[in-house]
């Protein structure tokens, strides 16, 4: 009883040593990391889950986390999701946040967060809006090149390497002419895909790709807001969808790539 008592002992200890060994030989591999910012609802909800579900670890940023319900849900549910307050009107915020965080590395920069404002307020016969023109140009235009500053460092220190932003079909230069109103959003993407671009050339060498991806009509505030819900894609697919093109993504210039990755005239 005694010798198989030990014998029993050898193996277990032979066991935990070999499995010491191993551990030492390969240290655990550290899932990739996204940063998505407008968290809380449409497609950045739907990033954020399907990220979080695929075990990647989500820091999932939103103006008012405190009334952000299905995002704490998400969170509650999942350890590797991290909720974080952000306003990207406020440059402050933006730093602070970026200082918390630095030294890790950020695999996607995910600049989901958009503003359209309000429709009757950007359209020629209607109104201008300028203090909504300001919003809407911050938001949208702003707001992700200072993200991609702000986060530099850690895109830099992630195995992917990606900034990606979401623009839409309506802010291209090329196909501008064939509708009106929304103008002010419309400007603010055709501003922001240049930004990105420009970034591009400022980063390529350092092995950062940058993504401007294009939804096409998504059911989610925006669209209702835009008056022309009821024909969009559901949220989730949409998200399936982008996330196969941000894997995807190379080092080309950044051009903007629709759900199935094919390119929208600039
Ligand atoms: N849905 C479409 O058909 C469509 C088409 C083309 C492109 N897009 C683009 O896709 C992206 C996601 O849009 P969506 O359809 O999911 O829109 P959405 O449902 O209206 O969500 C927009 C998100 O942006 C956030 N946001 C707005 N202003 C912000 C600020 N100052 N600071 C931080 N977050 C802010 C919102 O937060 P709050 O809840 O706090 O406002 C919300 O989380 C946007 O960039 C949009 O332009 C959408």
């Amino acid at each position: 009883m005694r010798k198989m008592f030990a014998t029993l002992l050898a193996l277990a200890l032979a066991a935990l040593g070999s499995s010491a060994t191993s551990a030492a030989e390969d240290p655990p591999t550290r899932p990739p990391t996204v940063l998505v910012t407008g968290a809380n609802r449409g497609i950045g909800l739907e990033f954020t889950r399907q990220y979080v579900e695929s075990g990647w670890k989500v820091i999932a940023t939103a103006r008012d986390p405190t009334n952000a319900t299905e995002l704490q849900q998400l969170a509650f549910q999942h350890a590797n999701l991290v909720v974080e307050k952000l306003d990207l009107a406020d440059n402050a915020a933006i730093a602070t946040l970026a200082q918390k965080y630095r030294g890790q590395p950020i695999d996607v920069l995910l600049n989901n967060a958009g503003y359209l404002g309000e429709p009757d307020k950007q359209s020629l016969g209607k109104t201008f809006d300028y203090p909504m023109f300001e919003q809407i140009m911050r938001v949208n235009a702003y707001a992700p090149l200072v993200m991609s500053q702000a986060f530099l460092d850690n895109v830099l220190a992630g195995d992917q390497k990606k900034i990606i932003a979401l623009t839409s079909g309506i802010g291209s230069v090329t196909l501008a002419a064939r509708f009106g109103g929304l103008v002010f959003y419309r400007m603010s993407k055709a501003s922001l895909d240049l930004g990105m671009r420009a970034l591009q050339a400022d980063v390529r060498s350092r092995g950062i790709k940058v993504g401007l991806l294009v939804p096409g009509e998504v059911e989610t505030q925006m669209l209702r807001d835009s008056g022309y819900s009821g024909r969009g894609k559901p949220p989730d697919e949409a998200a399936r969808a982008l996330i196969r093109v941000i894997d995807g993504l190379n080092d080309q210039d950044a051009k903007l790539l629709s759900l199935d990755g094919t390119i929208v005239p600039f």
